[in-house]
């Protein structure tokens, strides 16, 4: 239920708390506006003076955390910051509800990173002033994935029709979720290639399939044995061509021939051990080393990683020019500038900018079956969160746990 405070302030609020927030038309004009920033990053100090923004990160932090800072100072704005529950009165019990109405006295946007999956929606719904989704749990990072997108579109000069390869923990690795979901959207083609049991959760796929009528079908690489020296590589192909058929069932994967496929990127993510609860996950994929280019699929594909990286990606690989990684986060700071000076309505997008619309659907009274949810959490004062929708399928609004 959304707070008497918002529904005072009827002017669009800037929210942007899942990828969906943000349509593709908005999200090109974002990465537009990122490059003509990146082009004199310290001449932009005249666009946001007298603005403040609000960084609460409850969980550890380096590029995202800094890089919203760094892109608030470049636009000429001010930064107040909490970044460990222990030193804000969080510690002290108190709601999320009350602390982000607080810091919203205090600034104009708040950037929230938090542990529990839902909490930027939360978040959103309390705080009168716009909220962006630095990281919610293992649920969403979307703007992580305007990163991902900028560099793609950087390296390979566009994003529809591409090939990229989702790699590592796809369960818990938030970036990939807001980031398959983009791709989808703007027409690439998406191999997930998880290490077992860390598969891309349902409710993603499920939002992919229906809702852009992409396939989903369980596929067996073939031809990338001098990489992954294992004869049998699973993996999810969700592709652009047709929705109607149910796709490859995963008992019975078909096989996908890679020799004459040219893979334009792949995505690396490390295992999120802070989320794996009872979790216990198969053998870890192997390491992207120099071996890896030598498969003739992947003599251009160009290699990504949201960082921190541990040990998936060989040290060795650092200077080759395929390694996008580190152009990666450098290029957080203009797609962030570009974000927040579309948020606080310095700079206008054609379809408006970001705005957190959340279907509805009849509530039930039922929990969710997620502990970690926001709604658990804060359970004291959230109403249950479970809406049935028009297709008949039971979801947290929060988390978007779908329920059997
Ligand atoms: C990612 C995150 O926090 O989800 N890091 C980031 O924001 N660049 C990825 C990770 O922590 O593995």
């Amino acid at each position: 239920m959304a707070p008497d405070t918002q529904a005072a302030n009827r002017s669009p609020k800037r929210d942007f708390v899942g990828i969906d927030d943000l349509s593709n038309v908005d999200i090109v004009a974002l990465m537009e506006l990122a490059a003509g920033f990146e082009s004199d990053l310290s001449g932009q100090t005249h666009v946001l003076s007298g603005h403040i923004l609000g960084s609460l990160f409850l969980e550890p932090s380096t590029r995202t955390r800094l890089s919203f800072e760094s892109a608030m100072n470049r636009l000429g704005g001010r930064v107040i910051t909490t970044s460990e529950i222990r030193t804000s009165s969080l510690a002290k019990g108190e709601s999320l509800a009350d602390t982000v109405r607080t810091i919203a006295s205090y600034s104009d946007v708040i950037v929230l990173r938090h542990p529990s999956p839902g909490a930027a929606l939360l978040a959103a719904e309390y705080a009168p002033c716009p909220v962006i989704n630095a990281g919610d749990g293992g649920h969403e990072h979307p703007t992580q994935t305007l990163c991902d997108l900028y560099i793609l579109r950087k390296e390979k000069g566009r994003i529809q029709g591409l090939v990229v390869i989702l790699y590592g923990d796809l369960r818990y690795g938030r970036t990939t979720h807001s980031l398959a979901v983009a791709l989808c959207r703007f027409g690439a083609s998406v191999l997930c290639v998880a290490q077992k049991g860390l598969e891309l959760p349902p409710y993603v796929v499920a939002r992919i399939v229906r809702d852009l009528g992409y396939r989903a079908d369980h596929v067996v690489l073939e031809g990338l044995d001098a990489f992954f020296r294992r004869p049998r590589i699973e993996a999810l192909l969700l592709a652009p061509d047709g929705g109607e058929g149910p796709g490859a069932p995963p008992e019975d994967p078909r096989p996908l021939p890679m020799g004459g496929r040219g893979v334009d990127a792949i995505y690396v993510t490390r295992l999120q051990t802070e989320r794996l609860r009872d979790t216990a996950p198969g053998e870890p994929l192997p390491c992207i080393d120099a071996s890896f280019f030598r498969s003739e699929p992947f003599r251009e594909t160009v290699i990504l990683h949201p960082l921190p990286r541990l040990a998936e990606i060989s040290y060795d690989l650092d200077m080759d020019p395929r390694s996008a990684y580190f152009r990666q986060a450098a290029g957080g700071v203009p797609i962030r500038m570009a974000l927040l000076a579309a948020v606080l309505g310095a700079r206008s997008l054609p379809d408006g900018g970001p705005v957190t619309v959340r279907g509805g659907g009849t509530a039930t009274d039922r929990l969710c079956p997620d502990p970690t949810c926001v709604s658990r959490i804060e359970g004291h004062y959230v109403k249950p969160s479970i809406v049935v929708d028009a297709r008949g399928i039971a979801r947290c609004r929060y988390c978007e746990t779908n329920l059997a």
